[in-house]
């Protein structure tokens, strides 16, 4: 089913993103894109993405005297994943874990998800021309645009080719006529949607782990059984560790980062849907809160338990859990492109215990 614009693109005359585009144009799109999301890129990514997580294991160390004093983990977590997203997009960092602040962007960058979620709520309820003339003078997105289209500046002029996300669109630039302000848009959609997400999946996991120490210490005797020394932690030696990929894949159930607002249209002639018939028109969405909370699906559903995740499909299905409920990624062709690159979480959590906790 097509996405609903009154949900990825409220304001008409902003350029189309990935999340908007028409079911051809976004294959196209996609297509262009994924080579700066295969394995080879990963691997060639992995050394930028181990620098920021060494910066900010040696950061945690100096700032917080050998784990003594307090910290707030959720903004060091946003610091690290906009450094390496930054990067891995625009090229250059936004310089958070250096400056142990956030970069007026991405505080920009928050404030403007906030205000498209009224937009959208406006629209939703019927106020769509109002949107448009409130989005003309919305000052927040205008300077998230302003920021993103001196980072993409800077990004377009670094000379070769570069095994970064961005790359793929950028080398399509001249033959699809893609506008810098297209590019823009996506740019920002790429930076938004590769680091709040991961920083909030670790920020959960986190929480879960410290209110749980039974299930902390477990996962740590894992984590330090599994390695000789810290070089051996790559990110595909991270996937021998079952009960870590099982523990996010539990963070990821009680807190997925995008828990609903993927919403679709009913298409002409209206569909069956769950066995039940809904007229076209219909807005639909797939609400994964709901889903990851459902007795329906999960035994003890609002319990932290990674060991579901050890389970066979069938074996967990047999004691109420249907793990094939979990899609925090969604599904389809329009899923996520970059969940491959949620193994950074895990490359990242085992730093955290190895080294500070
Ligand atoms: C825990 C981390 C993540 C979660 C839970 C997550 C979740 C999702 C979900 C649910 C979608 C589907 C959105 C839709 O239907 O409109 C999506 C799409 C997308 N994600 Fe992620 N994501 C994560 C990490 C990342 C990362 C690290 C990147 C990039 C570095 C990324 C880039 C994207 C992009 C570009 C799309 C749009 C794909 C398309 O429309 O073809 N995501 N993500």
């Amino acid at each position: 089913m097509t996405k609903a614009k009154t949900f990825t693109k409220p304001i008409r005359d902003r350029p189309e993103t990935i999340l908007s585009l028409n079911r051809e144009d976004h294959s196209k799109f996609r297509r262009a894109l994924s080579h700066g999301f295969s394995d080879s890129a990963l691997r060639q990514q992995e050394p930028l993405i181990a620098k920021y997580i060494d910066l900010l294991i040696s950061r945690l160390h100096e700032e917080y005297d050998n784990g003594k004093k307090r910290c707030n983990l959720e903004a060091w977590y946003n610091w690290t994943t906009f450094d390496v997203v930054g990067d891995l997009v625009f090229g250059q960092s936004f310089h958070c874990l250096e400056n142990i602040d956030y970069h007026p962007w991405i505080e920009s960058i928050f404030k403007s998800v906030r205000f498209s979620a009224i937009m959208i709520a406006l629209t939703y309820i019927g106020l769509g021309e109002l949107v448009q003339i409130i989005a003309k003078c919305g000052s927040s997105l205008r300077r998230a645009r302003q920021y993103t289209r001196n980072m993409l500046n800077v990004r377009l002029a670094m000379e070769g080719k570069r095994d970064d996300l961005f790359e793929g669109i950028a080398k399509k630039r001249d033959e699809w006529n893609i506008s810098f302000e297209m590019l823009t848009a996506n740019a920002f959609i790429l930076v938004i949607a590769g680091s709040e997400t991961t920083a909030t999946t670790l920020s959960g996991a986190t929480s879960l782990l410290l209110s749980h120490p039974d299930i902390l210490e477990k996962l740590q005797r894992e984590v330090r059984s599994s390695f000789k020394s810290a070089d051996e932690i790559t990110i595909t030696s991270v996937n021998k560790l079952h009960y870590m990929l099982a523990v996010l894949n539990e963070a990821l159930r009680l807190y997925p980062p995008v828990m609903a607002g993927l919403v679709r249209t009913v298409p002409r002639g209206g569909e069956q849907i769950a066995g039940r018939y809904v007229p076209e028109g219909t807005l639909v969405e797939v609400q994964q809160w709901s889903i990851n909370h459902s007795k329906d699906n999960w035994n003890d559903p609002w319990a932290f338990q990674p060991e579901r995740f050890l389970a066979t499909p069938e074996a967990a299905a047999k004691d109420g859990d249907k793990l094939e409920s979990l899609q925090p990624f969604s599904a389809g062709p329009r899923n996520c492109i970059g969940r491959k690159y949620d193994r950074i979480a895990s490359f990242s959590d085992f730093f955290v215990y190895n080294k500070v906790t």
